[in-house]
């Protein structure tokens, strides 16, 4: 391989071969591919506010709208301590939650690195690790397990919900794939494997991680309606009048209100409106979930460095980038990082420097030119500017259906893409606007920081 390089990068006649495509040709065929038109983010929208109100109506359809048995708001006046486990991306995470009211909670927490074998393989085997970690965490931190402290078990897949601690997995989704979890309740499987251990607590409540990062931040702001995670995956959560829904048959409700989770990651898993183009669907193709989570794959930071990289290889073999010589980096799927696209749409030098770093060092492809480095960036740029837009519609359609575009509300966002994507928010917002127009200033978006952790701990208070 870099014998040929070299040979190319000596005769200059050979280097200079596959520049017949023009720069510019290759980045506005790309863009006819990848820009969404304003239009086409309305008509989406719409298809979103119908798919949300079909969900709540009976059981069966695309978007789950897993109604969540969290039923109040915290005042934010809650008090005590609570331990939050937080299983759903890339890290397993233990924490000790103090509530101390005044909207003011303190946090202890330990992170693990989920090992593919145990996202994977028995189901056993996952749950052994969450309760060992458990174990670590209770230690490491003196906590007196007889006391049987309650737990809030954050656990970011589509669950049948039945009670509040209690709910049956649907679906893996973000690469997790321990077949024999399939229907079973999640929260006996981890009571199961903490008694294995045993370690004594109690779980009180099964959270999803929009759900929890609406709960902690309403801990702060009352006018709190929607937790989003733009993260591994995506989902959101807000509140709904139990009026809404139809599918409840859960009983009166105090409040009059229910937290749901949409599963939004599914949306237009029948590919009617979304402009799924063939590297998504070639990603897809060779994903864990083929034709599942179609929303998801285009907006999570699982997938957007999978998508780039689809993109580049094809224009490899078309001998458009690289002088057509590739590297086994770049031929493995998931190599190319989603961080890696922050950290080339982060380059501003003018020769894309970092960029050429992030191709030869961690991509090993020998010489990418500067005309390549743009077109290596310029697709970053139309991927990622894709899933801000497309994870704004999703904002816009939540907000839409609970009637709150006048009156206003404050969605709270967790998670790596929407924390630490380069401009990522700003780029909803515009989406936003497009959608919403001066109303668009009514959607108040903040960053809902730890909030998964954070909100199981409310919600176990609540519980
Ligand atoms: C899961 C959701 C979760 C979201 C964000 C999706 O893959 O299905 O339950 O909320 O990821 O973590």
């Amino acid at each position: 391989m870099f014998t040929e390089v070299k040979s190319a990068l000596q005769k200059p006649t050979r280097k200079y071969t596959y520049r017949e495509v023009d720069e510019s040709e290759v980045v506005s065929a790309l863009e006819d591919i990848f820009v969404i038109r304003p239009q086409t983010l309305r008509n989406i929208c719409k298809h979103f506010v119908d798919e949300l109100t079909l969900g709540l109506k009976e059981d069966g359809h695309t978007l789950k709208m897993i109604p969540s048995y969290v039923t109040r708001r915290p005042t934010g006046k809650e008090t005590g301590s609570y331990l939050a486990l937080d299983l759903g991306g890339t890290n397993f995470r233990v924490c000790e939650v103090y509530l101390e009211g005044d909207s003011k909670v303190r946090l202890t927490q330990k992170k693990f690195t989920i090992p593919d074998y145990a996202k994977c393989g028995q189901s056993d085997v996952l749950f052994d690790f969450l309760a060992d970690s458990v174990l670590t965490f209770i230690t490491e931190n003196n906590i007196p397990t007889e006391s049987d402290i309650p737990l809030g078990f954050t656990f970011s897949f589509p669950v049948d919900q039945t009670a509040i601690d209690k709910g049956y997995l649907m679906v893996w989704t973000k690469g997790f794939d321990c077949k024999d979890t399939i229907n079973k309740d999640v929260v006996a499987l981890l009571n199961e494997a903490l008694a294995r251990k045993n370690v004594k607590v109690h779980v009180t409540a099964l959270v999803n991680d929009t759900v929890g990062t609406l709960m902690s931040h309403a801990y702060y702001d009352p006018g709190t309606f929607v937790g989003v995670i733009l993260g591994t995956g995506t989902n959101a959560a807000y509140v709904e009048k139990v009026s809404a829904i139809p599918k409840w048959k859960g009983g009166p409700v105090e409040s009059g209100e229910m937290i749901i989770n949409c599963e939004w990651g599914a949306f237009d898993n029948e590919r009617v409106v979304l402009p799924f183009n063939k590297y998504d669907q070639k990603m897809d193709e060779e994903s864990t979930n083929p034709g599942q989570q179609t929303f998801e794959k285009m907006i999570s930071g699982m997938y957007l460095g999978e998508i780039v990289r689809q993109v580049i290889v094809e224009l490899i073999q078309r001998r458009i980038l690289f002088g057509g010589i590739s590297s086994p980096e770049i031929e493995t799927p998931y190599k190319f990082e989603t961080a890696y696209m922050s950290r080339i749409e982060r380059d501003h030098t003018s020769d894309l420097l970092d960029t050429k770093m992030v191709l030869q060092e961690l991509l090993n492809i020998p010489y990418p030119a500067p005309r390549d480095r743009r077109i290596v960036r310029r697709i970053c740029e139309l991927v990622a500017t894709r899933a801000a837009r497309l994870s704004a519609v999703g904002v816009a359609a939540v907000v839409t259906k609970m009637e709150r575009v006048n009156d206003g509300c404050t969605v709270a966002i967790d998670g790596s893409v929407y924390e630490h994507y380069p401009h990522f928010g700003n780029r909803m917002k515009d989406a936003l606007h497009e959608l919403l127009g001066m109303f668009e200033e009514n959607v108040n978006i903040v960053l809902g920081k730890d909030g998964s952790s954070v909100g199981a701990g409310v919600i176990a208070a609540l519980a």
